[in-house]
């Protein structure tokens, strides 16, 4: 079966989809994007990347070209049609195709691309055994909070991880770690308190952050919204990032270092329990 992919109204071979050479998200990364995990072929609480993705939208003003019930549609009828169970949808909106010139064009209309990816979640080896993760300095520009296509930062900071022999980089600001270069991040203290930094410009406001954090508060595990140090991320007794497309991970080695015993620990795997709970009965999500 061939890859289909949806551009601009149309379900298409992923071969036949071709986005125009004046595209201001190809020139200039003029546009927002959002990713949403799938399992047992169901989205994982896509209203709330819904949401993130209106608000990104409004945030750098391009018209949102579809409602709420419409993106939905669209979503599942591309998992359909490309048959997946487990994996990933990825949806993008920019300003659209003009002569390139910075300021926003007159009647551009705003290019929409969608394509899924068939990826085992559950069964992830990086969830059984953990992964390393390695420091950078945060490059970013001031506004982490909208999903923006501009990711070179994160390409670099992924990049560096990759060559270092780690799986994801933690990036750094000021001494404190603002978040992964595709994930938040936690940390667990050795009194068991599990820390996130804030909302704020900072960091993008994760999807799966949010549902872990309602269900962690339920399940009555103590929770603390603050930054924290690099430093302190070291001394920790567990570390974990959060991700649409990876749930809950732990995290075993930060910089070289081992975190706790080096081993994926208990309450990482609890609240990853908790999370899965979560995404295999949709009507019970979160709010
Ligand atoms: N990345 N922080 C950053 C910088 C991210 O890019 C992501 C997601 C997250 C986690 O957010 P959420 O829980 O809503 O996925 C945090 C997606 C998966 C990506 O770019 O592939």
């Amino acid at each position: 079966m061939s890859r289909i992919v949806f551009l601009n109204g149309s379900f298409l071979p992923i071969e036949e989809a071709k986005v125009p050479f004046m595209d201001r998200g190809f020139m200039f990364g003029d546009g927002v994007y959002e990713g949403v995990g799938v399992l047992e072929g169901r989205l994982v609480d896509n209203d709330a990347h819904l949401e993130r993705l209106e608000r990104s939208l409004r945030e750098v003003r391009i018209p949102n070209p579809y409602t709420r019930a419409e993106w939905t549609h669209l979503e599942e009828e591309l998992v359909r049609r490309n048959g997946v169970t487990e994996g990933f949808v990825y949806f993008q909106v920019t300003r659209g195709v003009a002569e390139r010139d910075f300021m926003f064009p007159e009647n551009a209309v705003p290019t929409v691309a969608m394509f899924t990816q068939v990826k085992a979640i559950l069964d992830a080896p990086a969830a059984r055994t953990g992964i390393a993760v390695v420091t950078v300095p945060d490059l970013r520009w001031k506004r982490r909070d909208i999903k923006s296509l501009n990711l070179l930062a994160q390409v670099l900071a992924k990049q560096a991880a990759r060559e270092a022999g780690a799986q994801e980089a933690w990036m750094v600001e000021d001494g404190f770690v603002t978040e992964g270069g595709s994930s938040s991040g936690f940390i667990i203290t050795r009194e068991g308190r599990v820390v996130v930094r804030p909302l704020s410009n900072a960091i993008l406001p994760g999807i799966t952050r949010k549902a872990l954090l309602a269900l962690s508060k339920d399940a009555g595990i103590e929770l603390e919204e603050r930054l924290f140090t690099v430093d302190e991320a070291y001394d920790a007794a567990e570390a974990f990032l959060t991700s649409a497309s990876m749930f809950v991970v732990p995290i075993v080695s930060i910089d070289g270092r081992a975190i706790g015993n080096g081993k994926p620990g208990p309450i990482t795997k609890k609240l990853r329990d908790i999370y899965i709970r979560m995404a295999t009965a949709p009507r019970m999500a979160a709010e």
